[in-house]
């Protein structure tokens, strides 16, 4: 687990906070009618003029700066032209930002105009799984913790936890040991160490658990076809407590 100096845990927090208010912002753009090309153009240019630069833009290869994911899509949305928010769909934007080298991520599921009371639901509920699981992370204790209450919590409102995708420590890098799973025994993982910073991200499905990869090689799918929701926050833990640094 990591254990950044104070000054790199100011960048990493700075990060963390354009991060937010680039979602922030992107959330006033979300309306029937717009592209999520549209949505990642107008985000890139708010991420540049505040001195920071889109992390996932040639991560890997990966062509954008949001994951724009739709209703059944789970993560990694290429967001494109064609792809028209319309009334009635959810849509997960997940950003990471890098400023002066060190990383922030987030992801927020957002409704399109007025949805329907099952996809609010899986949204709250995604949002719950995120709050269960930090109550259950503390320093000295297993990761395990915090992974059960996720999947615990998710399962109880008869929902379930996607397990290809897991959570990640972060830092100087995007994607940093430990893995940090949605699901799994108490006694699973390893031990939370003081001063770690870790993206937390439960992806619940209103179905089944399985899901597909594209043949574009990124965007994955339920393969149901329910919808899935993502809720991500980039906290930084010590012996005093979580704090969430992209709310
Ligand atoms: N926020 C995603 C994550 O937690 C970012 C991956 S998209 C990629 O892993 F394109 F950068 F791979
Ligand atoms: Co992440």
């Amino acid at each position: 687990m990591n254990n950044l100096s104070p000054a790199e845990l100011v960048l990493v927090k700075k990060a963390c906070e354009i991060t937010r208010d680039a979602l922030n912002y992107c959330e006033t753009l979300i309306k029937p009618g717009i592209s999520t090309k549209e949505l990642d153009k107008c985000v890139e240019k708010y991420i540049i003029d505040s001195g920071a630069t889109p992390a996932c833009k040639g991560y890997e290869g990966y062509p954008a700066t949001l994951c724009t994911s739709v209703n059944e899509m789970v993560v990694h949305g290429i967001p494109s032209e064609s792809v028209i928010l319309k009334e009635g769909d959810i849509v997960s934007v997940d950003l990471v930002v890098n400023y002066k080298g060190y990383h922030g991520d987030a992801t927020r599921t957002f409704p399109v105009g007025k949805i329907s009371a099952e996809k609010q639901r899986l949204i709250d509920v995604t949002k719950e799984c995120f709050f269960e699981g930090i109550k259950n992370l503390k320093v000295g204790h297993r990761l395990g913790e915090l992974s059960n209450a996720i999947q615990t919590y998710a399962e109880k409102n008869g929902y379930s936890v996607v397990r290809e995708l897991v959570g990640h420590g972060i830092g100087k890098n995007m994607h940093e040991p430990p893995n940090v799973p949605n699901f799994g025994k108490v006694t699973s993982g390893p031990i939370v160490t003081d001063n770690a910073v870790l993206a937390i991200e439960p992806m619940i499905n209103m179905g089944k658990k399985e899901v597909w990869l594209l043949e574009d090689g990124w965007g994955v799918v339920t393969r149901d076809g329910l919808p899935s929701a993502h809720y991500e926050n980039t906290v930084h833990v010590t012996k005093n407590g979580v704090e969430i640094w992209t709310l």
